[in-house]
């Protein structure tokens, strides 16, 4: 449980629920101790029938109600909302960013006023609503041991936490922060395959979940290298290397790798965007 400190977030969308779901579950804070800005006020009333969490009256008075302070909103308008707070964020509070691509450099020079300004970049993932997110956490410059055993703490309660170069954010954001979507399409694909094969939907996404679950549980487990216990379950002249043919055939590995590259590009050219207030989509990063 964190004691005597208040958490707000910026940006009451989908990420911020799903942290503020996992928070809760997992009783790490109060749900008078936490906050939400955004401008929708049928989103904050929402949130807070849903949760009990309580509206800011909007981002400057949220940031005075809070010691820890989520940047939880869209990665193009991150610094509009820091120019329009940072009279409020004085040394004492932490600021943790979870917006994709968004550089800590950005955040700490547009808050910037000579005073220390205690920054975490972070990138979590939606499992946070059921307590099994992976968050990457990088240091800001001046970011004390303190806070960042606190930012540890929060995202800790909403799952795992891996420390990485700041560097290393915007492939975490390709492999991890949209992985959640790639393994949703897996398991929708692989359960239309079950019921093309005759079986019925609901055996279908039984079969699919608890496979895919099992096989991370014991990879993770095991401690094995995935081509390891591929191989464990490939029996010559077998069922399963035929599909593994058809797999390789079709190029799985080359469009995962694909998909995380691409992403990975695009969180990248969204922290650019972040300085040039810049809107367009991600088809243009091919011709970079
Ligand atoms: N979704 C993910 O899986 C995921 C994973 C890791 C990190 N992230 C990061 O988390 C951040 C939020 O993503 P999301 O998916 O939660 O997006 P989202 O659902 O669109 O949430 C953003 C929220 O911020 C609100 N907002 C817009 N302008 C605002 C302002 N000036 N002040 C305060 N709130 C404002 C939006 O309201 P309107 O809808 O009315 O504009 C919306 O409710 C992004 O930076 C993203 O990169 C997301």
């Amino acid at each position: 449980m964190l004691k005597g400190k208040r958490l707000g977030f910026i940006g009451g969308g989908n990420m911020a629920e799903a942290m503020i779901k996992g928070l809760l579950s997992a009783a790490f804070i109060e749900a008078k101790n936490l906050f939400v800005s955004d401008p929708r006020s049928e989103r904050l009333d929402s949130l807070h029938r849903e949760y009990r969490v309580k509206p800011a009256a909007g981002n400057r008075d949220l940031v005075d109600k809070s010691d820890i302070v989520i940047l939880a909103v869209k990665p193009q308008i991150i610094k509009d909302v820091l120019l329009d707070v940072r009279d409020g964020v004085t040394g004492e509070k932490l600021i943790i960013s979870i917006a994709a691509g968004v550089p800590i450099k950005i955040i700490e020079d547009t808050l910037s006023d000579g005073g220390r300004k205690s920054v975490v970049r972070t990138m979590p993932n939606t499992p946070a609503l059921v307590q099994q997110a992976i968050t990457a956490i990088a240091a800001g410059t001046q970011v004390s041991k303190t806070d960042m055993k606190i930012a540890h703490r929060v995202f800790e309660a909403i799952g795992k936490t891996v420390d990485v170069e700041e560097a290393h954010l915007d492939a975490v954001t390709g492999l991890s922060g949209s992985g959640p979507a790639y393994v949703f399409l897996i398991l929708e694909a692989l359960s239309d395959a079950g019921v093309k094969m005759g079986l019925s939907r609901s055996v279908a996404n039984a079969l699919t979940l608890q496979t895919v679950l099992g096989a991370a549980k014991l990879a993770q487990e095991s401690g094995k290298h995935p081509g390891e216990l591929k191989d464990m379950v490939t029996s010559p002249a077998g069922t399963t290397i035929c599909g593994l043919h058809t797999l390789e055939a079709g190029g799985l590995r080359t469009t995962l790798m694909n998909a995380v590259e691409a992403s990975t590009l695009r969180s990248k050219r969204l922290g650019e965007m972040a300085l040039e207030n810049d809107n367009a989509g991600c088809a243009e990063k091919k011709k970079r």
